[in-house]
């Protein structure tokens, strides 16, 4: 298989909603221009895939994950034409972008829902999930648990309830029926035609229903994704799709099929575990997870993150799990939303610079390819008061002037407010200071990010931990073709000696990958390092 097709393995996927990012037009919300205007910015950081949400008409009720029209452009956002031009200038840029495929529901306004609403014997009416009793598939839980009592809600205009796994305005569709995974296909069709590299496939576990189970990751939606893959790879190359499925890495596997299916999941289960074992000071998470982690198909990838879009979800952990979260990183309840916690990573982290970087160690060199949400390479803030997830989706911070230089329009015109706190707010932490600044959290990002480009290995290696005494100590060696890498991190606030066992590589000599910098060759006794408080070190061991 040739390299081009895995693109997926080496990429530095950066997450923004358009909206966020750059106002072109003074109406208050990001656009397509404003985005086109700052790929450079994005080149300069060195990423080099985009994962946008959410970008189509909408009722804006669940920020663009509730459709009104698959294949409309909300206007807020711009035109097909800005679209289609942004999606060059990436490309120009070898910048590749991923959009959303949301196929579980749409929006109550859509067309489909309306005209199947209106009478029970509307041709639309099958497109969606209907019954008269509302204790139909009762296994299946409820996901927006703060908002919704039940899965399904009441349509006064032709008196039947109607399912739906997220907000009472996103009805179901019902993938039961034929013409339904037709439609679908068909909005896929569209948005490759314009030339996009992947999708995002929201909240795809949820796509069938059976009564007697719990309503997830049910045989029918592989046989369906099976079927919308080989149309993904019938008229195109190289365009991949990445499973949204928030389950554990034994239900997540199926999504990837034989190789058939999905390209890449996201690896939910290891996100909260990689804040416990810093906060705990101790591997045992990271390896147990890990541990659990099955194998995969030589072409299929993790998708790695550490913050999103969403609250920092704590579905796939233990209630003892959840608790000890919710104590360490939510002290103020307002923080808690769902199950999870509605903060960005620097608040997470109080600010500590050690704390940001050594996470970003693990989510740059565990295997899988690295997701970064916008915002958090400059160490942005968020608002707990603004409600639902919205305090961690306010304006990138560009620089100190008039609404952080992400718009010229009166304040009250944005659609969310700045933050403005004296620790987070944009006069302090934006761009152009830290552009500016040598040593800022920017910058370490960027030079982050380019020595991982250096090494296939990152991307496409296979790892092995290491057993020693120190569990404040996460080591690891991942190993590609003649690359060969040794990772180090120290989970502990205070310095942490340790001893390996690199045998196998005796004569090998560590090389520090930021530094450049020899450490003495390894020899048969125990290799002894010493670490500072949070620290790491990513060593190539190069055989003579
Ligand atoms: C998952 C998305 O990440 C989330 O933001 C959204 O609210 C739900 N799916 C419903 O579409």
């Amino acid at each position: 298989m040739g390299s081009e097709s895995l693109w997926y393995k080496d990429a530095i996927i950066y997450e923004l909603h358009v909206k966020t990012f750059f106002d072109s037009n003074q109406n208050g919300y990001g656009d397509f221009p404003g985005l086109t205007q700052k790929l450079d910015y994005l080149q300069v950081l060195g990423i080099n895939c985009i994962w946008l949400m959410p970008f189509y008409k909408t009722p804006l009720k669940d920020d663009g994950y509730d459709i009104s029209d698959y294949e409309e452009i909300s206007p807020e956002y711009g035109t097909m034409k800005d679209f289609k031009n942004f999606v060059k200038e990436a490309h120009r840029r070898d910048i590749k972008i991923i959009i959303e495929l949301v196929l579980n529901h749409t929006s109550d306004q859509h067309p489909w829902f309306q005209e199947a609403r209106s009478s029970r014997a509307s041709k639309k009416r099958d497109f969606y999930v209907w019954n008269d009793d509302p204790q139909k598939y009762n296994q299946a839980k409820i996901i927006f648990s703060d908002t919704e009592k039940s899965n399904w809600t009441y349509d006064p205009l032709s008196g039947q309830y109607y399912w739906h796994r997220f907000f009472s305005h996103q009805p179901d569709l019902n993938f039961d029926n034929p013409e339904v995974q037709q439609a679908m296909i068909n909005v896929l069709t569209f948005w490759l035609n314009t030339g996009v590299d992947g999708f995002r496939l929201d909240a795809v576990p949820y796509l069938f229903e059976q009564e007697g189970t719990n309503c997830e990751n049910l045989p029918q939606t592989h046989v369906y994704l099976k079927k919308l893959r080989a149309e993904l790879d019938k008229k195109f190359k190289n365009k991949i799709f990445l499973a949204e499925a928030n389950q554990w890495p034994a239900d997540v596997r199926p999504y990837l099929g034989n190789g058939d299916e999905c390209h890449m999941a996201f690896h939910f289960p290891l996100m909260p575990r990689i804040f416990m074992a810093i906060r705990k000071e101790d591997n045992t998470p990271i390896l147990e997870i890990m541990r659990q982690t099955p194998v995969i198909p030589d072409n299929c990838q993790w998708a790695l993150f550490l913050r999103n879009h969403d609250e920092l979800t704590l579905e796939m952990v233990t209630q003892e799990e959840r608790d000890y979260m919710h104590k360490e990183y939510a002290q103020d309840p307002k923080a808690i939303l769902n199950l999870g916690i509605r903060r960005r990573l620097a608040p997470l982290m109080n600010n500590g610079r050690r704390q940001m970087e050594l996470l970003n160690s693990l989510l740059f060199s565990l295997p899988g390819t690295p997701v970064i949400y916008y915002g958090d390479e400059i160490g942005m803030g968020d608002n707990i008061f603004l409600g639902d997830r919205n305090g961690v989706r306010t304006p990138m911070q560009w620089d100190g002037n008039r609404n952080a230089g992400f718009s010229t329009v009166e304040a009250d015109k944005l659609y969310a407010p700045l933050i403005i706190d004296p620790v987070y707010g944009y006069q302090s932490i934006n761009v152009e200071a830290q552009s500016m600044t040598q040593s800022s959290f920017l910058n370490w990002t960027k030079r982050m990010i380019r020595v991982r480009r250096n090494f296939k290995v990152f991307g496409r290696g296979n790892i092995e931990f290491l057993q020693h005494k120190n569990p404040k100590i996460l080591a690891y060696t991942r190993a590609y073709e003649n690359e060969t890498l040794l990772i180090v991190n120290n989970l502990s606030r205070y310095v942490q000696p340790v001893q390996l066992d690199l045998k196998r590589y005796n004569g090998w000599e560590p090389l520090e990958l930021w530094g450049n910098v020899k450490l003495p060759p390894v020899g048969e006794l125990p290799y002894f390092l010493t670490l500072g408080p949070h620290s790491f070190y990513w060593f190539r061991l190069d055989k003579h």
